[in-house]
């Protein structure tokens, strides 16, 4: 099913923008303010790396402090044995024992806009404290406990991080599915952790619309009896129907609850959460995090890589959704336990109108900001004169994330969003390494426009070929990891044969990222994009096995081969080949159903951009489907690829004949 791995062209960039040197001033201070500062402390992390993590995990707070800092094999890592803690007292209660109660913990700001501005709660550290103490007591009182896996399927709403932070407390592991997806998956993924409760909304807004959310939960429930209660925020007020008994009021659970609730004392490995992501076989896997290597891994990339830094008048955006890993570590977690006041927004970037994330800048005086390329290049479509229209002074670093971001685009944020004034972090990481891999420290690393530059403290990364010897300088290889690292998944949940297989089974002694990679002789890694069967769009992760499974499950379908093909906006988009049933037509309207059926089955994001007919699929002999060569047809371009072992040239010539 792999294809081999595909080194694309190399792409030629030579400007390079050294460490800023107004940084440190802007930012009242930089944590690393020097290159050789940062060799030097990269060096003792790999070296003595339980010297280092024991360091930072001593800046938190610790009911038990360890026995080892990092023991049992790569496969079986462990950080922090034998200490007990809890994350959720580390972003909230030691910041109030230190005195900080009043300071605001979150911003939120809700989509909609009325005559007087859009809604905004500034959220405290006392306001979230009790918030999340009655609601970690109502999920008790609906049966909750250490252990159960809670499904969390919710718009962004402070009661989404209420809710994280609630089960966090208790030590009920949640596994948050973000809003976009469909009923079938909330079903798979409930069924998979066999998560008994779901907390959800009736609705959620997007793009001045209503998201049923609600409904998406009852479609579910039709599709699985693991479901036995439903807890509901109302935030749109729109119709929904109710199931007496199964379906309670979230106002309601809370409205009688203290608002104290004791952290559970976790072990340092107890599962902190479940979050599914897509791989190379159709079903998504539950990656397993823990409680201490990932608090402390979370903690430390945010406080680095952003500069984060308490009293000095920060405020931080991260504009992911909670519903994937970005805004589990960089919204809530990583954020939260730096006590850097972290916004949260609700809706589109272009409702009301496309400045809508430059107003929130100017208004909340943003000085950290962090978004994926997909809306880089969203923007600067729309134009520069819609940031033009706001003061984005404040802006002091910029962030990126989720998909390689091409030089333009890099450029194009340094200059109209940063105004050449701020520093931009591109981060590698992947929902298994919990935080980030290879990134720029501000203040000490020299960027390139395009590549995400050098590795985060600990983190012993590199380009090898298959028998882990490392590639030579600029050739493409695997990236893969070389040590364990405090953030890395503990395993997939209820797999521990796929764990081992898809991480560890490739190379010997490494854990394999799934991207390929080259290294430059400054020592920058560049990523050239996935070796497996996954394909990025807008920076959200696909399995195309996940998209072709879904249109063969369409009656009309027997056989649909789905390829990646460069988007301007999406960076990826999703072409699909389908090969159509005796008795059924080619037509519009059957591509118009199939999209829909797949947006149903899956959820929106994965909805084919290209979709077309076909009488066969180019194979080998061997019966094998050659993407690479859908992949050509596509993208309409013929990279003279190897056709000898193809069986049926007509099929191939008749597919490009049709465009
Ligand atoms: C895959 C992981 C990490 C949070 C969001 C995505 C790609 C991610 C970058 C980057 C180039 C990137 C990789 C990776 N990716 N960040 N800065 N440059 N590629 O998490 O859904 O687990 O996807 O996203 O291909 O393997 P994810």
């Amino acid at each position: 099913m792999t294809d081999s791995v595909k080194i694309e062209s190399i792409l030629h960039e030579d400007r390079i923008f050294l460490p800023q040197k107004n940084f440190d001033e802007r930012i009242s201070g930089a944590y690393i303010n020097s290159t050789e500062a940062y060799d030097e402390m990269y060096a003792r992390s790999v070296k003595d790396p339980d010297g280092f993590w024991g360091d930072v995990a001593d800046e938190l707070d610790w009911f038990e402090r360890w026995d080892t800092v990092s023991s049992g094999t790569f496969q079986d890592s462990k950080w922090f044995e034998g200490g007990k803690t809890n994350i959720c007292h580390n972003c909230i209660d030691r910041h109030i024992n230190m005195g900080h109660g009043d300071t605001t913990a979150i911003i939120w700001e809700g989509e909609p806009c009325g005559s007087d501005g859009p809604e905004v709660q500034k959220i405290s550290y006392y306001d979230l404290h009790a918030r999340v103490c009655k609601f970690a007591n109502a999920l008790k009182s609906q049966g909750v406990k250490k252990g159960d896996v809670v499904t969390i399927y919710m718009g962004m709403v402070p009661e989404l991080a209420i809710a994280t932070l609630a089960c966090a407390r208790i030590g009920a592991p949640h596994s948050v599915i973000f809003g976009g997806f469909s009923s079938q998956a909330i079903a798979d993924r409930v069924n998979d952790a066999n998560s008994s409760v779901v907390i959800t909304c009736d609705g959620s807004w997007r793009r001045g619309k209503i998201v049923p959310l609600k409904n998406n939960v009852d479609a579910a429930t039709e599709l699985t009896d693991v479901i036995k209660t439903v807890i509901v925020l109302k935030r749109c007020e729109n119709e929904i129907t109710w199931l007496e008994g199964r379906d309670f009021w979230w106002h309601d659970v809370c409205e009688s609850q203290e608002e104290d609730c004791q952290c559970e004392q976790m072990d340092a490995e107890d599962m902190l959460f479940l979050l599914y992501t897509s791989g190379s076989t159709g079903k998504p896997k539950g990656i397993i995090h823990t409680t201490g290597g990932y608090m402390v891994y979370t903690y430390l990339t945010s406080k680095w890589v952003f500069n984060l830094k308490p009293d000095c008048d920060q405020i931080y955006w991260c504009t992911a959704d909670i519903g994937w890993i970005t805004g589990h570590s960089y919204i809530i977690y990583g954020v939260m336990q730096n006590r850097v006041p972290t916004v949260m927004y609700e809706g589109a970037p272009n409702f009301p109108e496309s400045d809508r994330f430059w107003d929130i800048v100017e208004r909340h005086k943003v000085t950290q900001f962090y978004t994926a390329p997909t809306a880089i290049r969203a923007f600067m479509k729309w134009g520069d004169e819609f940031p033009a229209k706001h003061d984005l002074s404040s802006l002091v670093l910029l962030g990126t994330v989720g998909e390689p971001i091409n030089p333009e685009a890099w450029m194009w944020y340094r200059e109209v969003i940063g105004s050449n004034n701020c520093p931009i972090v591109d981060t590698w990481w992947q929902t298994e390494t919990g935080g980030h891999m290879l990134t720029p420290i501000p203040g000490a690393t020299s960027t390139t426009p395009g590549s995400c530059t050098t590795p985060f403290f600990g983190v012993d990364a590199a380009v090898v070929n298959e028998d882990g010897s490392e590639v030579e300088t600029n050739a493409g290889g695997l990236l893969v990891v070389r040590k364990p690292w405090p953030g890395i998944l503990r395993g997939i949940y209820g797999d521990r044969e796929r764990f081992i297989e898809t991480y560890f089974g490739r190379v010997e002694g490494m854990y394999l990222a799934g991207d390929s990679a080259r290294r430059d002789e400054n020592g920058n890694f560049w990523i050239m994009g996935r070796i497996d069967d996954v394909i990025n769009v807008s920076g959200h992760r696909l399995g195309t096995m996940e998209v072709e499974s879904s249109l063969v499950s369409h009656e009309s379908i027997v056989e649909a081969a789905v390829v990646g093909v460069p988007h301007e906006i999406k960076g990826t988009g999703i072409a699909a080949f389908c090969t159509l049933a005796r008795g059924f037509e080619a037509s519009e309207e059957l591509k118009k159903t199939l999209i829909a059926h797949v947006a149903n089955e899956i959820g929106a994001i994965a909805k084919p951009d290209v979709l077309k007919f076909t009488d066969a699929l180019p194979k080998t002999r061997s019966g094998k489907i050659m993407r690479r060569l859908l992949r050509d047809v596509a993208a309409g371009t013929d990279s003279k690829q190897d056709v000898t072992t193809l069986e049926d040239f007509t099929v191939l010539a008749k597919l490009r004949a049709e465009d």
